[in-house]
């Protein structure tokens, strides 16, 4: 006689702890977004440097410490994982910092650059200063495919116009325009954003950049690879639950609440940590 057993129940490990998200404002919620598309069971500690933007402009050795010490505060507040949603952070700090920290970190550099070669091989990067000058994407790139043909423009004017809201600005275009005219000299095949504030403009390009230009948005892959790495350390979400998000910048709560409404389903209620409050 068939003697049935009670049905096997398989445990999954599971892990609701938040996974801290920062930048230096509001770029990424570009990457905000991609985990809710793809991870929408994750909850949410996002951080921006309100008070610091923009990063771009600023010395490697101050971008590191900015880096650090978001970490730490990450740290204080349990996160199970970062990501630094920041090209900036990610180019000039994650291998810097990586080791100091017990949870597991991603960037956005190094999914974006392995994302950018599998899509075409004459490829524009755009970035802020800091990320142009470091090179970060461009070694990236030619550790993936050492034959693509990689050209990276700074474009600092964007970042303090999206901060200030003037997406869809006469300044915003002309900058555009400025910055994306060698790169269609040079007839690229393929556009990084490499900095998070960027896919907010891709409407602006759009306008600019031939059709048949294929955009790549680092975020995308930056969450494939958060997927594998929660998956890998069992820390996944539960599945039954939906993820929620706290918002906090080190400027005005107020201001990023109104800009961040832009990107998001609701007006969303933000806290304020100030700078003072994160120095180590
Ligand atoms: N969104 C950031 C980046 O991806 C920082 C931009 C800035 O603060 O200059 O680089």
């Amino acid at each position: 006689m068939l003697s049935l057993s009670a049905p096997e129940i398989v445990p999954i490990n599971t892990n609701n702890a938040q996974i801290g998200v920062f930048d230096s404002g509001v770029g990424g919620l570009t990457v905000l977004q991609e985990i809710h598309r793809q991870l929408p069971h994750e909850s949410v500690l996002y951080f921006g440097d309100t008070a610091r933007v923009p990063y771009g402009n600023r010395e490697p050795a101050e971008i590191v410490t900015f880096v650090r010490e978001i970490l730490h505060m990450m740290a204080k507040q349990d996160v199970k994982m970062a990501i630094m949603a920041c090209s900036t952070g990610s180019a000039l700090a994650m291998d810097l910092v990586k080791g100091e920290f017990d949870f597991p970190i991603v960037g956005v550099v190094r999914p974006g650059a392995r994302a950018a070669v599998q899509a075409g091989s004459r490829i524009g990067i755009m970035a802020t200063h800091a990320t142009v000058r470091s090179q970060a994407y461009s070694n990236e790139i030619w550790r993936c495919a050492a034959d693509a043909q990689v050209w990276e423009i700074a474009c600092p004017k964007f970042v303090p116009l999206i901060e200030s809201n003037q997406i869809d600005s006469p300044e915003m275009m002309e900058a555009a325009e400025e910055y994306l005219q060698p790169l269609i000299d040079r007839e690229i095949d393929t556009l990084v954003f490499g900095c998070t504030h960027y896919p907010h403009l891709k409407r602006v390009f759009q306008q600019i950049l031939p059709p048949h230009v294929t955009y790549v948005n680092p975020a995308e892959a930056a969450i494939i690879e958060t997927a594998q790495v929660l998956a890998g350390e069992g820390i996944q979400a539960n599945p039954n639950l939906s993820g929620d998000t706290s918002f906090y910048v080190s400027g005005s709560a107020h201001d990023f609440a109104d800009l961040a409404t832009n990107w998001l389903p609701s007006r969303p209620y933000v806290q304020n940590i100030p700078v003072e409050s994160l120095r180590l």
